[in-house]
């Protein structure tokens, strides 16, 4: 059975369904349109903060390394949340039984413990700088996993990607702002 199929029941499909021409939409590569398109731009950007931090780590002052490894950490938070509550289980309801998608969880895991240990580092730690760069070989490699084999395996399901892309905004931006209301307690206390 697929809950996400493009005769998706979720409760947003009305909104998808009087636009006058989603195909068109979509063509023109709209990316709060086609949950994949949401999920690669967020692979880019931290890919991105990766490449930027290895090239200029020796000539960045600590507090400019740290905000860069906490925008980092949140980002990649951020997504594994969302591809853990909205699109891993449209994609197991799709596939049944799947060795990739259970690599998928294993690599959040090893992810998650590295982002943790970052969380509790300091800067001038020895191990701050190759924890973040082992971060970035880990977080490669499960992009190119997702790009490469499971995101096809995503088109071909034909999972509804606007509804799956309406879910995830709506998500992000709700952990986003509880980030802020995090951040904005700590630096009341
Ligand atoms: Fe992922
Ligand atoms: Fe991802």
């Amino acid at each position: 059975m697929r809950a996400h199929t493009t005769k998706s029941t979720h409760k947003s499909s009305n909104r998808t369904t009087q636009r006058a021409s989603p195909k068109a939409t979509r063509t023109k590569k709209n990316i709060s349109e086609d949950v994949i398109l949401l999920l690669t731009e967020d692979h880019k950007k931290v890919q991105k903060i990766f490449k930027d931090f290895a090239k200029s780590k020796d000539k960045m002052d600590e507090e400019t390394k740290e905000q860069m490894v906490r925008t980092c950490c949140q980002e990649l938070t951020v997504h594994t949340t969302v591809e853990e509550e909205i699109f891993y289980p449209a994609m197991r309801e799709a596939l049944g039984a799947s060795d990739l998608m259970e690599e998928a969880a294993i690599e959040h895991d090893s992810a998650k413990q590295l982002i943790s240990q970052l969380q509790n580092m300091r800067p001038d730690d020895e191990r701050y700088d190759a924890t973040f760069k082992v971060l970035g070989e880990y977080v490669n490699h499960h992009i190119k996993e997702e790009q490469d084999k499971m995101f096809p395996k995503a088109k071909k399901a034909k999972l509804d990607m606007l509804s799956l892309a309406e879910e995830v905004v709506r998500r992000k931006e709700e952990l986003l702002g509880e980030e802020t209301d995090e951040t904005r307690q700590g630096l009341m206390s």
